[in-house]
Parts: structure tokens; sequence; C-alpha cells
């Protein structure tokens, strides 16, 4: 095993308030060293390189790029091959794929490994009927011989390590997840994450994390518990009872990084206003030039009322933000409401690494698209 449970645990003297799981001390998956014991999820059209570079600053040890299609990586898609991008700061980094044949998921992950990912992830987890459909995400749960046979492809096909994000399995009270975790990692699997609500639940009840604690004694990979993880408590008590590794944190990080400070390291989880603007004006910027303006100002509408939600500012402001036509114009707004974040953005962007070396340098022209 490789998380030791901590002594409270073992010795069933185990109570909430009193377990204290050091979520600052590193781990390993095989080779890699992941600084902090907090995953920031993969979310298809939230997970851009923005959000990777944020969730790393913020106290996550490693980030995800959201779920990448392997036929798109096939055909040499450009959008898709926009996913590949990695920059210098945000290691260590998965990059995820998904998809139903062997072979092109060996492809895919080859050609993520050439991008610079430390980690391949296989999703095995995914709901959603347009992913389904095809035999692919969360599907596979149900063909447990071909999810071994697409894992020990792509494991075979890379030096880097190969994880696999599941859920518990297809449907309500499924446990699935307990015989194929084991098997996944026979296949070649060197980490599982686990997000243990079944896929016809989607996003509703609760993660089971009993079946974590489960999966973690069937297995000798570490396991990253998914779901429902918002605050420290909640963090420290999920990892106290099921012995993972790391905890995965995803739409409690969802313009809300200051919850991934808080998990880290404690103290107040809510930011000043300046902060906020200041934050959101640096991730429009960085969006911006990852996506450019024409993308990025539809992709960042959510994001408004994510940030400027929780009672930080008022309703009428958000909505305000979401009609206007350049981001220009919503970065002009944010700080006439906030004066006092041009300051820290200044900070801000100074202590950011930038230049050629960091964003632009990208390999992915090797790959002609992009
Ligand atoms: C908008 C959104 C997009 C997601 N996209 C992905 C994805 O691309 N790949 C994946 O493995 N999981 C995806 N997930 C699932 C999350 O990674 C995570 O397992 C789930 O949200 C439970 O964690 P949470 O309660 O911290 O949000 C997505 C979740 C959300 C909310």
């Amino acid at each position: 095993m490789v998380a030791a449970r901590p002594d409270a645990v073992n010795t069933c003297q185990y109570h909430q308030q009193t377990v204290k799981v050091d979520l600052r001390e590193s781990w390993h998956i095989r080779d890699v060293e992941i600084p902090t014991r907090l995953v920031l999820a993969p979310m298809a059209g939230v997970s851009v390189q923005a959000f990777r570079r944020q969730g790393r600053r913020f106290g996550a040890g490693l980030v995800c790029s959201e779920m990448v299609s392997c036929a798109g990586i096939e055909h040499r898609n450009e959008k898709t091959l926009g996913y590949l991008r990695v920059a210098a700061d945000e290691h260590p980094l998965a990059i995820q794929i998904f998809g139903s044949e062997p072979r092109t998921m060996a492809d895919a992950a080859r050609m993520v490994e050439a991008a610079g990912a430390d980690l391949v992830d296989i999703n095995f987890g995914c709901p959603v009927r347009k992913v389904t459909k095809t035999g692919a995400g969360a599907t596979l749960l149900d063909d447990p011989e071909l999810a071994c046979r697409i894992v020990s492809s792509v494991a075979e096909a890379v030096a880097v390590p190969v994880s696999v994000k599941m859920r518990r399995g297809l449907r309500d009270g499924s446990r699935d997840c307990l015989d194929i975790g084991p098997r996944l990692v026979t296949a070649g699997a060197s980490v599982l994450t686990l997000h243990p609500r079944s896929a016809q639940q989607m996003y509703t009840g609760t993660a089971d994390h009993n079946l974590t604690a489960e999966l973690v004694d069937l297995v000798d990979v570490p396991v990253i518990a998914s779901g429902d993880i918002t605050s420290r408590a909640r963090a420290q008590a999920v990892l106290a009872t099921t012995g993972a590794a790391a905890v995965m944190v995803g739409r409690g990080a969802q313009g809300n990084p200051w919850a991934l400070r808080e998990i880290v390291d404690g103290g107040d989880a809510e930011p000043s206003r300046e902060e906020v603007v200041a934050e959101l004006v640096l991730f429009i910027r960085e969006t911006v030039r990852e996506l450019g303006e024409r993308r990025a100002s539809g992709f960042l509408k959510k994001f408004y009322a994510w940030y400027l939600g929780r009672g930080r500012f008022p309703k009428p402001f958000k909505q305000e933000l979401v009609v206007l036509d350049s981001t220009e114009e919503v970065e002009r707004r944010l700080i006439a409401a906030a004066p006092g974040a041009l300051e820290l953005i200044e900070l801000l962007e100074a202590e950011l690494p930038t230049g050629d070396e960091v964003t632009l340098a990208l390999p992915i022209s090797a790959f002609g698209g992009g």
C-alpha cells in the first residue's frame, strides 16, 4: 500500500476533528513526485491551461487537462491538438484521453507523452451520452476486458505512468469499480482515481467514499479520491478514512482557487474583492492568449458568475459583464469596481514566469496543427 493510513485510523481512535493529515506532504506516482496531496480535477470546458497554472499556484500538486478525444488526435484536428499545449510551469501535469479502441488510444498516448505530459490519464468515467455512445468513457466499466486491453496498450506505448479515472460503475449502487480496479492495475495502471458516483447518477446524490476505502485496500498503487471535496475538513476526513494518497477537487475550484489554498494550508478561504478581480483579470488575459479573443469571450462567461458569485458582487454586475462585447471592456468594468486590484495584478504578473519559454515555445508545431 503506497499511502499509509494515519495511526489514528489504524487504532480505531479516529475522530474527524483531531486527525490531521498533512496535505503539504509529497507523494509519488512511480518516479513522478507530486508535491501536495491535492489534485485539480479534469473538467471539460473548464481545465484550460490558465486554470491549471492557477491551480498549481494555489497549491494543487497535480493538474489535469480536460478529456481529449483520441479520434481528434488521430485526425490531427486543430482544436484537439490545442489541448496538448503544456506550459513550463504547470508540471506535473496529466493529459487525459478518451476513446474505445486500444491501438488509437496508444497512438494518442504517444502524442500526449511527446507533448510533455508527466502522466497519461485514461477516462473511464465520462457519463455524457455523446461520449458513451461511442463506446468510450464510463461505458468501458461494463466491458472490463476491453478496458484492460486499452490500459495495457497505452502502458506499453509510453514510458510515463498511466492513470485511470473511473466512476463506481454504470448503474446506481454498482460496485464494479472494485472488480475492475485491480484488473486495470494488473494491466498497467500506476494510479487510479475514483469518483464514486455511478454514471447514471451524473452529479446527483453524493460520492460514496466508503468505496474509495475499499478500493485502496484492494490495490497496491495510489488511489485519488474525487467527489464532493470542498473544504480542508472534508479533505482531511476523506484522506484519513479512506487511505487515499490524494484528494481531487473539481467544482469547488471553479472561480474559486482560494478553496485550493484553504484545503492545502488552512486559513481564510474568502478573498477580498480586489483579490477576486485581480485573479479574474489575470485569468481573462491568460485565456485570451490561449484561445484567442473570439473563443475566449464565450468560454469566459460562466467564469464571471463563478468568480463574482458567492455573495462577492451584486448579481446585476455579473449580468452586465456577460453581455459586453469584448474582454477588454469586461476588464475595464472589473477594475472600475475594485480599483485596488490594479496593484495586485501588477504583482501577480511580475511573479508569473512569462515569455516564450513558458507559454509559447510549444511542441504543438511538431504535430503540424494548432
Ligand atoms: C464541468 C465538468 C466537466 C468535467 N469533465 C471531466 C473530464 O473531462 N474528465 C473527467 O475525468 N472528469 C470530468 N469531470 C468530473 C470531475 O473530474 C470530478 O470527478 C467530479 O466533478 C467530482 O468532483 P467534484 O465534486 O470535486 O466536482 C467533470 C466535471 C464537471 C463538473
